[in-house]
Order: structure tokens, then C-alpha cells, then sequence
């Protein structure tokens, strides 16, 4: 039987990101294919969440509810156990995706060639940025026509903010598109268009080898000769440690759909990529190889039926080895529990886990008791660091419209945002409930489920805002003059934590520039 080192050093737990129609879902499901977890193209996409459906957002949550099936994806490739943890592909749901990457030990970003870096990219690298997570970039639909490769790097390194380092490399693009040199592992890998199979390989010694005049004829490898000179001299060799220090991302091209340049990505990634680390509670640092379970809370998968209110809690294994039936000590209730049908997430399916490891994710049904950020462990009193909040973009004042169901409204608000689907701001000037969120979506989606969870009807009425951050300062007077100052525009999150509502962006940078003393704070964790 395998040590519990051993099935930690083995796990590559990670997340796919990227702008909507990059080839986030299409790369997915190459992996799985070469983990042998599906057998055919085409599986995951019917769990695809469509972009086109913006207004219905029913139909939104409907397929959100199909996705908890591709919520975790394991599968085993080689020595390695993969858990590939899906994040939304709407961006209404991107708080759920910054949640979702604060449970990952590293991350593959997909680029379209045409297009380059997008806004959603742009967006999700900040949170990535923050929490020191590695990248590996992966630069995709190389089979049509786009931009130049360096012009490309130079793009991923200015809009991300990352030292790039390309580890593969193609040969022309778009309709000439011949095939990708694999810095990597210096080979050569032919294109033949092929949605199913994989492409062929062509061994060679080195770069001056013929047989890659032979392949793609000599202006094409004496270009490649050139663009790699041109790369060894302006990139610095590959350092692993630089990109486990999220201070370099390795890029790979190829294309999803052709399922090209796929496997050389995941031959490196499982090799680079870093198994479970060490994560922060309140009182200390966890690290995986500790005997003790330990597991955080990053997600709660609420059930659409209005008749089951079920929802599923998302468990991340921080350390130990979780076992069936085991007590757990629910930390925040300091209740024990015991979990009889927790499901681990194989091939797509969901099967009753009797043992998870470090990395592992599992999946709790759940009645209630859980709220996002949650620590289980076999007694010992940690707090994992709660999961952060992100300043919302979208702002509205939430009122009551049926004054004989306050009380349900209440409850419902209360647990919605246990759930995590949007922030809970209360305005110390009026008093009054404002909801913060990443999309319209989410309003249509709260006022939707307090009327049919909790029989409570509310109205949304407009409030200008343009962002709310969190504000702390080393000296309780300058806090107490800026909060005496901004009185109108203070509220408190759930938390009871200061928070200044700026009503544009003009004002919040008066507000910075005025007040030296005080730090102002995008994310809730600070
Ligand atoms: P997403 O999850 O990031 O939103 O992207 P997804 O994989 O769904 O890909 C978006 C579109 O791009 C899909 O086409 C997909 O087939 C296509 N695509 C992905 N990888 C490649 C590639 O390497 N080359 C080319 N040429 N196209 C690629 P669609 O028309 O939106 O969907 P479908 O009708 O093909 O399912």
C-alpha cells in the first residue's frame, strides 16, 4: 500500500482558466481522454454551460446543476492522480471561480492565438498573482490563422504580469501550420489534423538533426533553427523553481480540438506541476503529510429543486487521509460528524469514497450545516484562513416587498451568501441590506430562490456604487477620522468587518491619496 507521502507526491490538483471560448472545455477533455477517464470526444461538452443563453439564466443554473458531475475531475495518468477542479464557464460565475482557485495547487491558462490575452484572463491571473499560484500557459487553436508566437509571449508577459518561457514551439501557423518542436524534450511532433488520436512523432537527435528538414521541409526548419537561436537568446533557461515560485509560466502551443500539442503539455505538467502544499490556518501552517485529516470547505453546490434542499459541500483534503465513517470535528459548530456518503470525483463519476488523500476533493451532502471556508479536522482547533471575497462589481439594495416574511427573508439571505453566491454588505449610514456580486446573473438568481426556497419576495432597487473595499489601518484615530469622514458611504460585511462603499473610481482615489494611513483592500483577505 502505497505511504500517505507517496499518494501526496503523486497528486496534481489544478484548475484550467481562460477568457470564454479560448478551448477551456475542449482541453479538458482532451486530458481526461488521455487519462482514459472518457473515451470519446464530445462528453464534456454537453455539461458546457452556453454563453449564448445570457437571459436564461434557468437554463444557466440547470446546467450548472448537470456540472456538478464536472465540478472535480480525477482520473489516473501514469504514476499520477489528476484532479481537474472545472470552474464556470459564464463570467457571471466568476466568484465561484476565484473560490475554486484558491482549493488549486497550480493552474493552466488557455490563450486563444487570434485573440491573445482577454479581459477574463487578465482577471483570473490577478487572483492567481496573489496567491502565488504556478501557471503554465497554454496558447491554443495554432490550426487557424493568428498571431505571431513572439508577439504573442510578449503579450502574455506584459497584459499577465509574468515572466513567460516557451517550452514548445510551432511551426508556422494556421493553414501551414506543420507541427510544434518540444523545447521540452527536444522532439519533434508532427500536426495531422485529428479530433480523436493522437499525432505522430518524429525522433530526432538534436535540432540540427535532417530528419526535421525531411518533416517539414528546409526554409520551415531553417525558420524553427532561427526562432529557437532567437528564444535561447532572449529567454533565460527553464528553471523549475521559478515557475513553483510563480515567477515564470512555461507556454506551450498547439490545438485542443485537433488534440495537438496536448500530451506534451500534460508529459511536462505532471512532471513540473507541484503536488498539495502547505496551506495557513489562523494558528498555523498545515502542511499535507501530516497524519492528522484536515479539509477545507471552498464550495457549495446548492440543489435546483426547490424540494431538496440539498446542496453538496466541497471538501478539500488539506492533510491527513480522510476515511469513511471517521469522526471529523466540524470546527465552526464544534459539532463531530461522521460522513457515511461523502463522494470522491473518478472519470466523471461520482462514487462513495471510503479513503482521500491531500489534493483529493470530496464531495458532502450537506443539509445546511456547512458555509463556505469551514474547517474539518480529527479535533485540533484550526481555522483554515478563510476563502477571500472579492470586491463585487455589481451593487443593489435588497428590500423587502412582503413584511409578514421578513423573517424567512432574512434566513434565505443569510444562507445564500453561506453559499457563497454574493456578499452581504449593511450600510451604517441607513441601515440598509445592500448585495454585492460579479454579475447581473446572480440578482436574477437570489431573487429566484428566496421565493422558491423561502417563500420571500424582494425587490432590487439601484444603488450607484463602483466598488467596495475593505479598509484597516495601524492607527485607530486615522481610521476613526476616515470612517467619521465617509460616514455615508461605510458599511459592514458579514463578518462585521469595515467596508467603504466608493461611488466612483475618482473618489476612491481622493480617498487613497487623502488618507495615507489607511490601506485599502480589493479582497477580504488581508
Ligand atoms: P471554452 O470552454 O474556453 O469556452 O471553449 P471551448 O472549448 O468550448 O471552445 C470554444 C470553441 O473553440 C469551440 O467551437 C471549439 O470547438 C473551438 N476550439 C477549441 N480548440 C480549438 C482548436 O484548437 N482549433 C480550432 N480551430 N477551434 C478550437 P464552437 O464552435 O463554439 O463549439 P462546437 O460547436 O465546436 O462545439
Amino acid at each position: 500500500m502505497a505511504t500517505l507521502n507517496e499518494e501526496i507526491e503523486r497528486r496534481r490538483t489544478f484548475a484550467i482558466i481562460s477568457h470564454p471560448d479560448a478551448g477551456k472545455t475542449t482541453l479538458t477533455e482532451k486530458l481526461l481522454l488521455f487519462g482514459g477517464a472518457i473515451h470519446i470526444a464530445g462528453a464534456v461538452k454537453s455539461n458546457k454551460i452556453k454563453k449564448t443563453a445570457t437571459s436564461d439564466w434557468m437554463e444557466i443554473e440547470k446546467q450548472r446543476g448537470i456540472s456538478v458531475a464536472t465540478s472535480v475531475m480525477g482520473f489516473n495518468y501514469g504514476d499520477y492522480k489528476i484532479n481537474i477542479l472545472d470552474t464556470p464557464g459564464h463570467q457571471d460565475f466568476a466568484e465561484d471561480t476565484y473560490r475554486t482557485l484558491t482549493a488549486v495547487d497550480s493552474v493552466i491558462i488557455v490563450v486563444d492565438v487570434a485573440k491573445g490575452v482577454e479581459q477574463q484572463t487578465r482577471k483570473l491571473m490577478e487572483v492567481c498573482r496573489m496567491r502565488n499560484t504556478p501557471v503554465i500557459i497554454f496558447v491554443n487553436k495554432l490550426d487557424r490563422e493568428g498571431r505571431d508566437p513572439f508577439e504573442i509571449l510578449d503579450e502574455l508577459e506584459s497584459e499577465l504580469k509574468i515572466k513567460v518561457r516557451p517550452l514548445s514551439w510551432p511551426i508556422n501557423i494556421g493553414a501551414k501550420f506543420k507541427g510544434v518542436y518540444n523545447i521540452y524534450e527536444h522532439s519533434l511532433d508532427l500536426f495531422t489534423p485529428d479530433k480523436q488520436k493522437v499525432s505522430e512523432r518524429v525522433e530526432i537527435d538534436d535540432i540540427n538533426d535532417s530528419r526535421i528538414d525531411q518533416a517539414v521541409g528546409e526554409s520551415d526548419a531553417a525558420k524553427l533553427r532561427e526562432d529557437l537561436e532567437l528564444i535561447e537568446g532572449v529567454y533565460p533557461d527553464f528553471d523549475v523553481n521559478d515557475y513553483l515560485a510563480a515567477k515564470t509560466a512555461p507556454v506551450f502551443f498547439g490545438s485542443a480540438l485537433n488534440t495537438f500539442g496536448v500530451k506534451e503539455l500534460l508529459d511536462c505538467f505532471v512532471k513540473i506541476a507541484p503536488s498539495p502544499r502547505p496551506v495557513m490556518t489562523v494558528e498555523r501552517e498545515v502542511r499535507p503529510e501530516e497524519e492528522a485529516f484536515s479539509g477545507i470547505v471552498f464550495k457549495i453546490h446548492a440543489n435546483m429543486d426547490p424540494n431538496h434542499r440539498s446542496c453538496i459541500a466541497f471538501v478539500k483534503i488539506c492533510s491527513g487521509r480522510f476515511e469513511r465513517n471517521a469522526a471529523y470535528k466540524h470546527i465552526r459548530s464544534g459539532k463531530l460528524m461522521k460522513f457515511s456518503s461523502a463522494t470522491a470525483f473518478m472519470a466523471q463519476k461520482k462514487n462513495i469514497v471510503d479513503e482521500a488523500f491531500p489534493g483529493d476533493i470530496v464531495g458532502i451532502p450537506d443539509t445546511g450545516n456547512f458555509k463556505i471556508g469551514d474547517t474539518l479536522t480529527e479535533g485540533e482547533n484550526i481555522h483554515f484562513k478563510g476563502l477571500p471575497s472579492f470586491s463585487p462589481e455589481m451593487f443593489k439594495y435588497i428590500e423587502n416587498t412582503d413584511p409578514m416574511k421578513s423573517k424567512q427573508l432574512e434566513k434565505g439571505i443569510q444562507q445564500l451568501m453561506d453559499e457563497g453566491v454574493a456578499q452581504l454588505f449593511v450600510n451604517q449610514f441607513n441601515g440598509r441590506k445592500i448585495i454585492g456580486t460579479v454579475g447581473q446573473l446572480q440578482f436574477e438568481v437570489i431573487q429566484y430562490r428566496l421565493l422558491h426556497e423561502y417563500g420571500a419576495q424582494c425587490r432590487w432597487e439601484p444603488i450607484s456604487l463602483y466598488k467596495a473595499c475593505w479598509i484597516e489601518s495601524d492607527d485607530a484615530d486615522a481610521l476613526e477620522a476616515f470612517k467619521k469622514r465617509k460616514h455615508q458611504f461605510m458599511a459592514v460585511d458579514r463578518e462585521g468587518r469595515d467596508v467603504f462603499l466608493a461611488d466612483s473610481n475618482y473618489v476612491l482615489q481622493m480617498a487613497q491619496n487623502d488618507f495615507p494611513k489607511i490601506r485599502f483592500h480589493f479582497t477580504s483577505e488581508f
